[in-house]
């Protein structure tokens, strides 16, 4: 039944935000995500805190308790044993006292944190956690540089899918191609008890998120290794627009806080990377897009990844071709932002991330544009988000033509960008 009036909208995020709170932690959804994921909880986070602001700030404080002695902060912790997930801490074997598994996600904690910061009504409690936080996310940041740009490009790469967050995009297609198969331990999907297998990552991508990870771990999950073993190097200008605007939040609370240092080693990245972010940029797609940092060449798939380019400080020519970007999707299908550009012959509007909306980068993206002045389509964005709410409930993605619910449902970061999307409408 389509959900038309906006306390009623509100009720139900935050009956969902209730349903999947495990005290300390979310889970995304329950059944096909049963642990707490890195960038999930801290977007939950400001849904949260709209509700109570301690809870809020818990959830980044029990995210980061779990960071790695080298800075890492994992993109799953495994709270609690749930044999209804694959790969479970036994395939990971990390070793860490609370099982971890030994790959990140993109770093949203710096904004999420200001964001928490800015909105406080307790300011007791947000300075406290705030400087607790401060320090561990300056750590992670720097993790990223010295591990992920060995070469000191500017910019870091992923090394395995999982981490962008963007698990089956036909970014990955090519790269994927170079990574091989053999001598992956048999194993069983859990996925697919709880989804849609037209809706998930295929088993021929599984094998390979399997090899990478049987690649990772036979390096002892030694971060100082594994970006020159990886065959999958990629240069997502999403995951590093993430990474600069984490950057330049955390640099903004630093100085709020009395941290100089922090503040300065944070601005500086975030502008060394600025000025490398433009060699992403293809005039082709008329958006930013991926390197391949194996064979130095840009990826010939334009995806969302490119699109969120914009929730950094990038140079407002830019800025508003990307707004233009996102004009051009909404005239290929009914709704936007698709995670791949309908025109594309790989699109595909029903699996994961090869065409399917999320409200997390239609959050993230609207943000962007508005902050760089363009606010139409911003509130283009936004609108027709709380639309596919409305119409399809709170599900994990959506069909950008039909608007169709897939994945899982009852989705925590779904109802918790709702409740941004409506706040910033007061
Ligand atoms: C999954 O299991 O589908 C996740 O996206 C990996 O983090």
């Amino acid at each position: 039944m389509p959900i038309n009036d906006t306390s009623r909208l509100r009720e139900r995020a935050a009956a969902i935000l209730a349903e999947n709170d495990r005290g300390h932690y979310t889970v995304p959804t329950r059944g096909l995500y049963p642990f707490q994921w890195n960038w999930d909880s801290c977007l939950t986070a400001l849904g949260l805190s709209q509700l109570d602001e301690a809870r809020g700030w818990l959830e980044i404080e029990t995210l980061m308790a779990h960071q790695w002695p080298d800075g890492m902060v994992p993109h799953i912790v495994f709270h609690v044993n749930d044999e209804g997930y694959f790969p479970g801490p036994h395939v990971w074997r990390t070793g860490r006292p609370t099982p971890t598994s030994g790959i990140t996600q993109p770093a949203v904690a710096g904004f999420a944190v200001r964001r928490l910061f800015e909105r406080a009504r307790d300011r007791r409690l947000a300075d406290t956690s705030a400087r607790r936080l401060l320090t561990k996310i300056d750590r992670w940041h720097q993790w990223f540089f010295n591990n992920r740009d060995p070469d000191g490009e500017g910019l870091v790469a992923i090394l395995h899918p999982w981490e962008s967050g963007r698990d089956n995009s036909i970014d990955w297609d090519e790269a994927f191609e170079r990574v091989p198969t053999d001598g992956i331990d048999a194993y069983v999907r859990r996925d697919l008890q709880h989804a849609d297998a037209s809706h998930r990552p295929t088993n021929a991508q599984y094998d390979r998120y399997l090899w990478l990870l049987q690649c990772f771990r036979d390096l002892d999950w030694d971060n100082s290794r594994l970006h020159a073993a990886s065959p999958f190097r990629i240069v997502d200008p999403g995951f590093n627009a993430i990474l600069i605007r984490s950057c330049q939040d955390l640099a903004w609370l630093a100085d709020r806080l009395g941290e100089g240092d922090i503040a300065r080693r944070n601005r500086n990245l975030a502008e060394r990377a600025l000025a490398a972010f433009e060699t992403l940029w293809s005039e082709t797609h008329g958006q930013y897009v991926c390197r391949d940092r194996v064979t130095g060449s840009l990826i010939d798939s334009a995806s969302c990844g490119g699109i969120m380019s914009v929730f950094a400080a990038i140079p407002r020519i830019r800025a508003t071709a990307l707004a233009r970007r996102v004009e051009t999707l909404a005239r290929n299908s009914r709704h936007v932002v698709a995670s791949h550009d309908p025109a594309d012959s790989r699109f595909d509007s029903h699996r994961y991330w090869r065409g399917p909306i999320w409200l997390i980068v239609n959050y993230m993206i609207a943000d962007g544009l508005a902050n760089a002045g363009e606010a139409d389509t911003a509130g283009r964005i936004r609108r027709d988000s709380l639309d596919l709410i409305a119409s399809g409930g709170f599900a994990e993605y959506y069909d950008p033509h039909s608007g169709e619910p897939l994945g899982g449902g009852s989705f925590t970061w779904t109802a918790a960008m709702v409740l941004e999307f409506l706040r910033n409408n007061d």
